[in-house]
């Protein structure tokens, strides 16, 4: 499918480094061997690099052409998960407990090669920086590295980003208008009742009744609060309560997450959550202390940059495998926080069969090294198309 020869002739090569990286997972702002790796693949390449943004961050800058003026980003992730990996493969993790997962380890291979490849062409004017940032895996390492001066240090106009995505076909590429992957908030509410004999509750304010109330009540966020065309999610993940058969406790603990494919439907669920506690709370007679933590935002993907991307991705796999028809993940992606900064589009390039719990953050998921190319192709056509060369 990829007719460059240049990049097919790089695919060992890529595969290669893939597999190093596979093998030697870093979890996020750990990175430091990651980071080097790529820095110095990136010098050799012939890249100004700059390191140590958001820690363990790196830049590399590209110009060609007449030089500077237009500039886009293309962004990789590179930490991994704390997961033992289960796959019995030559190059799997060495190290205990920590595993590529979710295949960033591909996502740094492919930045890497469309660094060399355009490197060695720079069939392109204009300048490219790539991006490869720490941290992607609820630690919001892009969010870090926004703060760190990201865009003010490299101006670009628009900025990419890309996951391989397990059950869409190898040579398939899925974009989406708007949002393409969910927010990510966290919430806890401490119950705090008055504990006593379990025979003699009315000696006491059982916080468990109060909590599993909650959680009930918690349902109809979804059910009734938000319109039934938009989408949000609440799960509780965590209630903790009591340790004996016959004590009430003094406490239980509620923990939760929250998805939303909107901004607004986001803003709405906090003040949900909150007066659902203070009025349980004042319904039982206890206390609920309630606590928000916004994670990361919807990632919403430009018009005219996903349309530009739409294109690119045809020019690479054909027309006929650019699906526009996939709903968007309620899984979340830190790249929003660049996509609050900069217009741009992020992508999901196919990994081929998910059967056998080849899914992302599974341990049994690997990273397909037969996209490497296509990842690569994709990465040089939109530098290539988005700065043409004069
Ligand atoms: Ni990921």
């Amino acid at each position: 499918m990829i007719t460059d020869d240049r990049i097919r002739a790089m695919h060992a090569e890529m595969t290669e480094w893939r597999r190093d990286l596979h093998a030697h997972p870093e979890l996020g702002f750990e990175e430091h061997r990651t980071s080097d790796f790529v820095a110095r693949k990136l010098e050799e390449f012939g890249l100004e690099v700059h390191r140590g943004l958001a820690g363990t961050g790196v830049v590399g800058v590209l110009q060609a052409g007449r030089g500077g003026n237009q500039a886009i980003g293309l962004r990789a992730d590179m930490d991994a998960l704390p997961i033992e990996e289960a796959n019995q493969v030559a190059y799997r993790s060495t190290v205990p407990g920590k595993m590529h997962a979710c295949g960033h380890d591909g996502h740094t291979t492919m930045l890497l090669g469309a660094a060399k490849y355009l490197a060695e062409t720079r069939n392109f004017s204009g300048t490219a920086y790539f991006i490869f940032q720490p941290a992607e895996e609820t630690k919001g390492g892009g969010r870090e590295m926004v703060r760190d001066g990201l865009f003010e240090r490299f101006p670009m106009s628009a900025v990419y980003g890309m996951h391989n995505w397990p059950g869409v076909p190898v040579g398939t590429v899925a974009v989406h208008d708007g949002p393409v992957m969910a927010s990510m908030d966290t919430f806890e509410i401490q119950v705090r009742g008055l504990g006593s004999h379990a025979a003699m509750p009315h000696m006491g304010r059982d916080p468990i009744v109060a909590a599993a109330n909650l959680v009930s009540t918690i349902q109809t966020v979804a059910s009734r609060l938000v319109p039934a065309t938009d989408a949000v999610v609440v799960s509780i993940t965590q209630f903790h309560a009591g340790d004996a058969w016959n004590v009430i406790p003094e406490t239980a603990l509620i923990r939760g997450t929250v998805r939303t494919l909107s901004a607004a439907i986001r803003d709405q669920v906090e003040p949900a959550l909150r007066r659902m506690c203070e009025g349980l709370a004042t319904a039982y007679g206890i206390a609920m202390d309630f606590s928000y933590h916004p994670g990361y935002p919807v990632t919403v993907n430009t018009a005219e940059e996903t349309a530009f991307a739409r294109e690119v991705a045809a020019t690479v796999v054909g027309r006929e495998n650019v699906r526009g028809d996939l709903a968007p993940s309620m899984g979340a992606e830190d790249f929003a926080f660049m996509l609050q900064e900069r217009p741009g589009c992020y992508i999901w390039l196919g990994n081929g069969p998910a059967d056998g719990g080849r899914v992302l953050h599974s341990p049994n998921y690997d990273f397909n090294d037969e996209i490497l190319p296509i990842g690569v192709a994709y990465w040089a056509a939109l530098v290539e198309r988005a700065l043409p060369a004069g």
